[in-house]
């Protein structure tokens, strides 16, 4: 017995012997089943198998998908770890797959997830590192200790997958958590300690002078306050933050290394209100093809109710002239002028406007919302009722917003008996959703893959393209958004690799698609392989997604707007366009618990001018109904998406890219240019901006259009554009 444990020591255990460095054990002893004698450390494991920690158990020839099984780690934990926080010592596990119980030498040290047989149900926490504090006095220093890890899986991968196991000394942020959270006005800070300890925060505030348009902050005198912090008690303070103000707290502790800081950035609005009288904003042209039924909702702002009217309407369209809603359809191609007009009780505005039948629709990119970044699969009819309502009510429609798009998840378990797609239990009457949409000049989009499965796991097209073609017809479908996904089982399984592979099953959805009798924008998404702009043109797409997927991160929104849309603006133009993926602002969490966006507020600005200027789909993320006002300011400004919806459709150019400062321009229809001016480094930047736009090669007069704040700005100032942050102009 002696000489086996001591040769499973020898063979388990990895010591880094620098003082005071973490220890790393990267093998374990393995079995699969459940018995609570394996959590005891004097239990006899010799004959288990030899597990690697940074592979899957599949990957090392288990199959154990749906169960339990136990890994019983061996270390020797040096004495050197004592100093420091000695009564604490970290058990570092990584991730595991999909829930964990851990012992340590006996004693229970942590759970992370819950099993199918707890109160609670089943919850996987797969993804989530194992980060245990345990109490120094179970430790055996410079001796064997065992780590018993009983772990559940609900289906392979299992196990622990991806590094050694370390045990050191935990770090400040083990035992605290700093946070900063806050409203325009207001800014709270929340601080939580595990332990009892004490320390001091140090805050600085900095906020513009008032009225600076330049806006440059002024940094105030730190205050440093002593804060006693114990188990349970949560310290908090609040702070009163200006418009643009911004807070950084730095937490130091006396008792243990490191430092904790969070920062805070007011949100603030930019956008002027909307006059009362009635105001256009909608885009000044719509294609539609001969035939196809005409939806198409007058987009004034102003106080309601409104009176609308339409000059010089075609044969075969009609207006309802209480919510000014289009219907009908053209048999005749051609170009029809339009004067679009809506009256209040504080008066008229006329507006001009093209009605184009002909081949084209999507002349001016897509502006909506679509279910995923917000519900994910957990979408339900009743949530995009309410954010279509929303869309509505809360006036976004006033702002050329149209398409209400249903993502991934709306699919039956399985097709009907007669092959045709159904929809589950949380979509009762997906034609009844049309029919509203339409009534309210609105547009109904769908989600599917050409595979048999969606990213989801839910039902794609496969063999049935056709046939779900046609149910999508009967429901009223105007948009699809056709997701690459599962389709790659029968891409992978032929070798044909040329680009005539990657375009077969998008062309052949067109086929289906053009044989209906209405117009459905047709959006690629297959995150750009084999150059999809090079190709999505000829498979009749209106749009295709460019890259992966979007998060409400800095680092997704850097990556997918600043390095890949770069090289791609030769690509867009009326009826076709690149799309970097939806809108990230707003309330968003893909799944039913939602959070508001972790950008920051100049990052949303950032975001939606990057957008207008990429004329990239305007596909709103957030659930609607629960818009707040900044979020509004962001979306709802009618000089910001007239760029986007610019009739001439050109793609902004990147044409300054030095010390962190770039500047995208796009000609305009009416022969002005949108430039933006970003900011991508961690600091704020003075800029020139005369300088600024002679480096972009931009003749400009004295004066430019400020789009964000709707005012004129002189050439010849320095602007401060904050971290993160940009200047959005028009040169006239
Ligand atoms: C992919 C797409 C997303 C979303 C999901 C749905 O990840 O890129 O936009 O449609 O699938 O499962």
């Amino acid at each position: 017995m002696k000489r086996t444990l001591l040769s499973a020591a020898i063979l388990l255990c990895t010591i880094l012997t620098a003082a005071g460095q973490p220890v790393e054990a990267g093998l374990a002893r393995f079995h699969v089943g459940d018995d609570p004698a394996w959590r005891a450390p004097q239990f006899d494991d010799s004959a288990w198998q030899v597990l690697s920690l940074d592979k899957t158990w599949d990957d090392q020839g288990i199959k154990n998908a749906y169960n339990y099984a136990w890994y019983r780690i061996r270390v020797v934990i040096p004495a050197s770890l004592k100093k420091g926080v000695s009564d604490k010592v970290l058990l570092d596990l990584g991730p595991i797959d999909d829930t964990d119980e851990t012992w340590l030498n006996g004693h229970f040290v942590g759970k992370t997830g819950t099993n199918p047989e707890d109160p609670e149900g089943y919850d996987s926490q797969w993804s989530v590192p194992r980060r245990y504090i345990v109490d120094a006095k179970w430790i055996r220093w410079d001796a064997e200790n065992v780590i018993a890890v009983r772990v559940y899986n609900s289906g392979n991968p299992g196990g622990f997958f991806e590094r050694p196991v370390r045990i050191g000394k935990p770090e400040l942020s083990d035992f605290l958590t700093l946070s900063l959270k806050g409203t325009k006005d207001a800014c709270q800070l929340e601080l939580r300690s595990s332990i009892k300890t004490a320390g001091t925060l140090e805050v600085s505030v900095s906020e513009p002078a008032e009225g600076d348009i330049a806006g440059i902050l002024q940094e105030q005198e730190p205050v440093v306050k002593k804060v006693r912090l114990s188990p349970g008690k949560e310290t908090r303070f609040s702070w009163p933050v200006k418009e643009q103000g911004r807070v950084k707290v730095t937490y130091r502790d006396n008792r243990i290394d490191g430092e904790l800081t969070a920062s805070y950035a007011a949100p603030y609005i930019l956008t002027p209100p909307a006059p009362a009288t009635p105001r256009y904003n909608g885009p000044l042209v719509f294609g539609v093809r001969p035939g196809s039924p005409v939806i198409f909702r007058l987009a004034f702002s102003g106080d309601k109710p409104m009176r609308y009217a339409v000059e010089g309407l075609p044969e075969g369209v009609k207006l309802d002239p209480v919510q000014g809603v289009l219907s009908g359809s053209v048999a005749e191609k051609g170009d029809y002028p339009l004067v679009l007009v809506a009256t209040n009780d504080k008066g008229t505005t006329r507006a001009a406007f093209t009605l184009k039948v002909g081949d084209k629709i999507a002349l001016t990119p897509p502006m909506g919302w679509n279910s995923w970044n917000c519900w994910g699969l957990s979408v339900s009819q009743e949530k995009v009722m309410a954010s279509a309502a929303a869309l509505i009510n809360r006036g976004l429609a006033d702002y050329g917003y149209a398409y209400i798009n249903v993502d991934d998840a709306w699919e039956a378990e399985e097709r009907a008996a007669d092959g045709s797609i159904v929809c589950n239990e949380k979509f009762p009457d997906m034609k009844g959703l049309g029919d509203w949409l339409h009534g309210n000049g609105l547009k109904l989009g769908i989600y599917s893959s050409p595979g048999d499965r969606t990213c989801g796991g839910y039902l794609g097209t496969l063999d049935h393209e056709q046939q779900d073609a046609e149910t999508w017809n009967s429901w009223g479908v105007d948009y699809l958004k056709y997701d690459w996904c599962g389709y790659s089982k029968v891409f992978n399984a032929q070798a044909d690799r040329s680009t005539a592979s990657y375009v077969r099953p998008y062309l052949k959805m067109q086929e289906y698609l053009r044989q209906q009798p209405r117009d459905i924008f047709y959006s690629l998404c297959q995150y750009g392989m084999a150059e999809v702009w090079t190709w999505g043109h000829a498979v009749d797409a209106n749009s295709w997604r460019t890259t992966g997927d979007i998060t409400d991160t800095w680092k997704s929104l850097y990556n997918i707007g600043f390095t890949r849309q770069t090289n791609l603006y030769p690509y867009a133009g009326p009826g076709h366009w690149n799309d970097p993926d939806m809108l990230v602002v707003g309330k968003v969490g893909w799944s039913d618990q939602l959070r508001d966006s972790r950008l920051t507020p100049d990052e949303q600005y950032t975001h939606i001018t990057l957008w207008s200027l990429l004329a990239a789909n305007m596909l709103i993320g957030c659930d609607i109904a629960q818009i707040d006002d900044f979020t509004f300011n962001l979306l709802c400004n009618n000089e910001v998406n007239a760029v986007n919806q610019d009739i001439l459709g050109r793609q902004a150019h990147r044409d300054v890219d030095e010390d962190g400062l770039q500047v995208w321009s796009r000609p305009l229809a009416d022969g002005g240019t949108a430039v933006g001016i970003f900011n991508l480094n961690g600091h704020d930047m003075p800029v020139a901006l005369a300088e600024a736009l002679a480096k972009a090669g931009i003749p400009a007069r004295d004066t430019v259009r400020d789009l964000w704040r709707q005012q004129d700005i002189p050439v010849n100032a320095v602007y401060n554009i904050p971290s993160h942050g940009v200047r959005f102009i028009k040169v006239k």
